[in-house]
């Protein structure tokens, strides 16, 4: 089971900028801090921008753990299962297929990489800025399930490293049949009138360019290959609504255009037969969002989510399975939304 040999970490003398991962801030005076937590609400009342604050009960505290996901331990398919699948669930299944996901060193990418090595997928390369974290992921992935996981740093933004880091990938497995891009951050709280310059055009250049840096170096090796492949570009809930109480404008522009690339790039691949699709996310608990200067709002979010709780870390997996599979070949350029309700109302 613990098929070290088959880990191989891979340090790639990419060219990194310096990476702070920036978390969404809340605002709360010192003294609501103390004692008296409260809500920051923006709302619009005939069209007057109103500012109030919402006190809440913090009896519950904190998240726990704060800052870490929830930890899920990963169980491949015994081969011998395989040929006892009917049709229909052979179709969900990924034997000997390579996959690169990014910002796979941790959540939501890190659990989407477990769920495909848990349908036979052969060999996953995960792509992050954060060495620390990419070479925990690896080592945990490979001896949970005993296939070839190998961590490549890389930031996303750097579009010649990517096209160096995803050459790198089919050297060493000789195929690639799936992306997921995960890599991403999150910009909230932040006052559209004062936003910064920098911050802003920062944002985009990870989730936007970042996104199609990396599904441009991935189809180009796709289009070689000859093979075809799906794309799965995680978008967001705020691609589509706009998010409340928190200022995000940025972020919201940001996973719109992940939309829109996504529907754009599937018209242009699919004479390839590459399939691209997105996933828009609703709130989810991830260490994004274990932080405590998120909890006033957090209880806001899950307030107006008919399903009454965040997604867990673990709850796009099957999506991301089904998109990458056969089980959705006639299926490319859609925007799926996996939110608990939360864009209902
Ligand atoms: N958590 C949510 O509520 C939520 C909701 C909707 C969409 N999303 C999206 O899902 C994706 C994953 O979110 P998460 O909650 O798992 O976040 P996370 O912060 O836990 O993981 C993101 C990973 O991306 C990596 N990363 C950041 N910038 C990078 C760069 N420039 N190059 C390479 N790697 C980089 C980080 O190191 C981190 O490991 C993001 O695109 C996010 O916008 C998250």
């Amino acid at each position: 089971m613990f098929a070290r040999s088959a880990l191989r970490v891979s340090q790639r003398a990419v060219r990194t900028a310096a990476f702070t991962p920036m978390t969404a801030r809340a605002t709360f005076t010192s003294a609501a801090k103390k004692c008296s937590p409260e809500v920051p609400v923006v709302s619009y009342h005939q069209g007057e921008r109103v500012e109030s604050a919402i006190p809440y009960d913090n009896k519950a505290g904190p998240v726990n753990p704060e800052g870490q996901d929830e930890v899920k331990v990963a169980i491949p398919l015994k081969p011998e299962v395989y040929s006892q699948l009917t049709p229909t669930l052979t179709k969900f299944t990924l034997p000997g297929k390579v996959a690169v996901v990014t910002g796979a060193g941790r959540g939501l990418g890190f659990n989407m990489a477990q769920a495909l090595a848990e349908v036979g997928v052969r060999g996953i390369a995960i792509m992050d800025v954060q060495q620390e974290l990419g070479d925990k992921a690896a080592r945990e992935l490979s001896e949970q399930t005993g296939i070839d996981v190998r961590f490549y740093r890389v930031d996303v933004r750097d579009g010649g490293a990517m096209g160096q880091t995803v050459q790198d990938v089919v050297d060493h497995y000789g195929q690639l049949d799936i992306l997921i891009n995960a890599a991403g951050i999150a910009d909230s709280n932040m006052k559209a009138e004062t936003y910064d310059h920098e911050k802003f055009r920062r944002l985009l250049d990870i989730n936007i360019t970042g996104s199609f840096f990396t599904a441009q170096a991935v189809a180009q090796q796709m289009i070689k290959l000859g093979k075809g492949g799906s794309i799965i570009n995680i978008a967001s809930m705020s691609g589509t609504i706009v998010n409340y109480p928190q200022e995000q404008s940025c972020y919201n522009a940001s996973k719109a255009a992940v939309i829109q690339l996504t529907r754009s790039l599937a018209a242009e691949w699919a004479r390839h037969n590459i399939r691209v699709n997105s996933i828009s996310p609703g709130y989810m608990d991830t260490a994004l969002n274990r932080v405590p200067a998120l909890e006033a709002q957090k209880r806001i979010w899950v307030d107006h989510t008919p399903q009454k709780r965040l997604g867990a870390v673990d709850d796009l997996n099957n999506l991301a399975v089904y998109l990458a599979s056969d089980g959705s070949a006639f299926m490319t350029g859609n925007n799926c939304i996996i939110d608990g309700g939360y864009t209902l109302w």
